[in-house]
């Protein structure tokens, strides 16, 4: 099982280039199946959630072709089944994502129930919920949803939570839907704003995305298009809080500051200055950090993605600060990794709080889900001595090529195949 090793050494320096988001490409991929012909989708990143999706896609039957210029065209003509088998599920909870999908399109739909993850239980109630609203028969049959409509029918869904994949799920599944539906009480995330943008490109009508209110008028069928997923917010922000910790001065190419307010505003809190750079984002940091209090909560506020690197950047700021956690219970798994550096944290319910120290000191740790592992590559880099890095499968699933990614930035970080210990 791969490893990452890091070595504490410095400021990073120099330009890298944002990837494609995730969290968009994944809906984006899943909306394919609505289509009576092929979509193609860019700057999709190279990752291994994306891996799983197409292999998914692939499963139920679409075809895959990846253009000259790394776009990737999914064909949904051929699909042929609507099962959304454990093996894929359980790798990744977002394979619910073609359930609304595949039940518009083809009247039926059985995916595997997602388990609960390293973040916390996470039901799908309300996509369930909302998709009964739209007409449809759901129900658990052998640990898997299955739900059918011969058309699913306009309706007012009023969410009982704000959820990402929730409110996309939903949107998908009313594109194709016979009449109006409202949905209320949408998630604002600028992923959902991006996959409204793709169902639009593909022929769906669909006003008030990214606001809390969205209204969607069905139609008959969606056509092929192409669409241009937006950048990672979460990679532009993990970024910038590495820089930030190392005290160094990076431009992020491709990716801007306009979906990642609340994090700029803590980051400038902290002591760095960023500043909005042609296609980028330039950050410069010539201090030690600020401890900065923090607060998760659903977009436009600060989001829980990004929870686990501004506790790292706290580990080693000046002062004291409160990180509290508001949308997944238990998404602090990271702290007691941290604390294997010497972090000082201590852990009251929802909140954690933090009293920084100048150094962390190298040693083995475990990553335990995607954000816990960026915080403690975070970590690894302003470290004395040797991190290691168990299970960064973790890492892969959301971060393009990351120890190249920091390597090209003066880290000193490498992927190690085997064991080895740490001296
Ligand atoms: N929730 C319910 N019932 C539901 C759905 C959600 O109780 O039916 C609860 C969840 O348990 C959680 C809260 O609502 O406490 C919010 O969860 P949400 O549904 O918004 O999360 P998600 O859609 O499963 C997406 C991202 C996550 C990100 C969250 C919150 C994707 C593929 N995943 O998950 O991304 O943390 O929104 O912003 O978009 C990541 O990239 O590392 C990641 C975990």
């Amino acid at each position: 099982m791969d490893k990452l090793l890091l070595r504490g050494n410095g400021p990073l320096r120099g330009e890298l280039r944002v990837s494609g988001a995730k969290n968009a490409a994944l809906p984006c991929l899943a909306a394919t199946l609505l289509a009576r012909e092929p979509v193609v989708l860019r700057n999709i990143p190279h990752l291994r959630d994306i891996t799983t999706t197409l292999e998914l896609l692939s499963s139920v039957g679409a075809r895959i072709l990846v253009d000259e210029q790394l776009g990737i065209q999914v064909d949904p003509c051929p699909v042929h089944s609507l099962v959304a088998p454990y093996d894929l599920v359980r790798t990744m909870r977002a394979s619910i994502l073609v359930l609304g999908p595949l039940l518009a399109r083809h009247g039926a739909a059985e995916v595997s129930l997602p388990g609960g993850c390293a973040i916390g239980s996470r039901p799908v109630n309300v996509h369930l919920s909302g998709l009964e609203a739209l007409g449809a028969e759901i129900s658990l049959e052998g640990g898997f949803v299955k739900a059918k409509a011969a058309r699913l029918r306009g309706a007012r869904i009023v969410m009982e939570m704000v959820s990402v994949t929730g409110t996309e799920n939903l949107l998908m599944a009313a594109t194709l839907a016979e009449g109006k539906t409202i949905i209320e009480n949408a998630a604002r995330e600028p992923e959902v704003v991006d996959l409204a943008r793709c169902l639009v490109a593909m022929g769906a009508r669909i006003t008030g995305a990214g606001t809390s209110v969205i209204e969607i008028d069905g139609v008959d069928a969606l056509h092929g298009a192409e669409h241009h997923v937006l950048p990672d917010r979460i990679e532009t922000g993990t970024y910038l809080v590495a820089t930030a910790m190392t005290g160094g001065d990076v431009m992020l190419r491709r990716t801007s500051a306009t979906f990642l307010e609340s994090v700029i505003l803590k980051l400038r809190e902290a002591g760095s200055e960023i500043l909005e750079d042609g296609d980028g984002l330039r950050i410069r940091m010539k201090r030690r950090p600020v401890g900065v209090d923090i607060r998760t909560a659903p977009y436009p506020a600060f989001p829980t993605d990004m929870q686990a690197q501004f506790m790292a950047m706290n580990c080693i700021a000046e002062g004291s600060a409160m990180v509290t956690e508001t949308i997944f219970e238990n998404r602090f798994m990271h702290v007691s990794e941290l604390q294997r550096l010497g972090a000082h944290i201590s852990i009251d319910g929802k909140t954690a709080i933090i009293r920084g120290i100048p150094r962390l000191r190298g040693a083995p740790v475990m990553a335990t889900d995607l954000r816990a592992s960026a915080s403690l590559v975070l970590a690894g880099l302003v470290a004395e001595g040797e991190t290691l890095i168990d299970r960064i499968y973790h890492l892969d699933r959301g971060y393009e090529v990351i120890e190249e990614k920091l390597g090209a930035l003066g880290a000193d970080i490498q992927r190690v195949r085997t064991s080895r210990s740490v001296a």
